[in-house]
């Protein structure tokens, strides 16, 4: 399938694989772009622009295909070596970076000189705006379904994406709520030229996590996440358990005087812990509602494949069948 996606990433099939915290190694990313899709390492998982190299090393091992870096510009005080990130992917010779959180304007005339394409990850439509205008090659459209960060808009993929298709002059994929050809399908119609998937991903033979993991997203229904993190607005979709109800009840207990330090516990430094040591209630971990649709651990190759086959079966026949009547 061409897309104005694939064309800029140089990819075969419109297919990202977002970054994801402990989730976007090389192993993912790699077997991701081998099937075909961009796939993408997530840069602050690696704890410095050093290891961030290292990966992008290790990656480039395992793939000659085009794969991105994800940088997630946080809120925070203490702000990571971003220069140092963005560094090592001019070094490593990436030529895609997935940017999320914050604004990237102030880091795009270095990334630009680089030839590097930047798809900017949006929750409104504003945003989108605003991405374009700074000089942004695509926008990745999160709707409320998301796994991770939400926003605080709540508008679901139904209106947010025919909404962006009606603003915005540049590309963009679907991200929230995609899983198999169906949305591909969906996401083309309403006005992507492509889609992103976080928490299908997870589901794959060669997502780095531990069993515990893929096997609680395969378990999982759409009804099983929750909202966190709303009175700070800072909302984040995560599966439900023990910790994320413990996190709930400090909210309705506190209410407006919640504060982060209340709920460090929950949250803080939780992701090794899950992701790696299958620790399943260590803490609150995004997953999207898209769970209730996942009910496999196929390789990335199988997914790819199977999301591009049924997605030409529903054009070719199940659509065109209705306009024959
Ligand atoms: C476990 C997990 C971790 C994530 N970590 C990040 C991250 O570090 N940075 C980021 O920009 N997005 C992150 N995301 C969001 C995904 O890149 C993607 O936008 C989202 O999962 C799409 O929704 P879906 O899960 O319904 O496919 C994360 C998502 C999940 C499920």
């Amino acid at each position: 399938m061409k897309t104005r996606i694939t064309e800029l990433f140089g990819i075969e099939h419109p297919i990202i694989q977002g970054g994801m915290h402990y989730v976007g190694l090389a192993e993912l990313a790699a077997a991701v772009s081998n099937a075909g899709g961009l796939g993408i390492i997530t840069g602050l998982t690696q704890k410095t622009p050093e290891l961030l190299a290292k990966e992008i090393a290790r990656c480039r091992e395992m793939t000659d295909k085009p794969f991105g870096v994800n940088l997630t510009f946080l809120p925070t005080v203490s702000s990571p070596d971003y220069p140092g990130y963005i560094q090592a992917i001019i070094d490593g010779g990436v030529k895609a970076v997935e940017t999320a959180g914050n604004n990237p304007q102030k880091w795009m005339p270095l990334l630009k000189e680089h030839g590097i394409k930047v798809i900017h990850k949006c929750t409104s439509v504003r945003h989108a705006l605003k991405a374009e205008a700074i000089g942004c090659d695509a926008v990745s459209v999160d709707g409320f379904e998301c796994g991770g960060h939400p926003g605080e808009d709540d508008v679901p993929n139904f209106i947010l994406l025919p909404r962006a298709a009606e603003e915005l002059k540049i590309p963009f994929v679907a991200s929230g709520g995609m899983a198999d050809g169906r949305s591909l399908v969906a996401a083309l119609a309403l006005g992507a030229e492509g889609m992103n998937m976080g928490t299908r991903f997870i589901a794959t033979q060669e997502a780095p996590v531990h069993e515990k993991v893929k096997q609680a997203i395969v378990a999982a229904s759409e009804l099983d996440t929750r909202l966190v993190m709303r009175p700070l607005r800072n909302t984040e979709r995560v599966l439900n358990n023990a910790a994320v109800e413990r996190l709930l009840e400090k909210e309705k207990t506190l209410g407006a005087n919640l504060k982060f330090e209340d709920i460090i516990e929950e949250v803080a430094g939780v992701y090794p812990r899950i992701m790696q040591s299958g620790d399943m209630d260590a803490g609150a971990w995004s997953c999207g509602m898209v769970a209730g649709l996942i009910h496999d651990v196929p390789t990335c190759k199988q997914l790819i494949d199977g999301i591009m086959a049924q997605a030409e079966q529903l054009i070719t026949q199940r659509l065109a069948g209705f306009q024959r009547g």
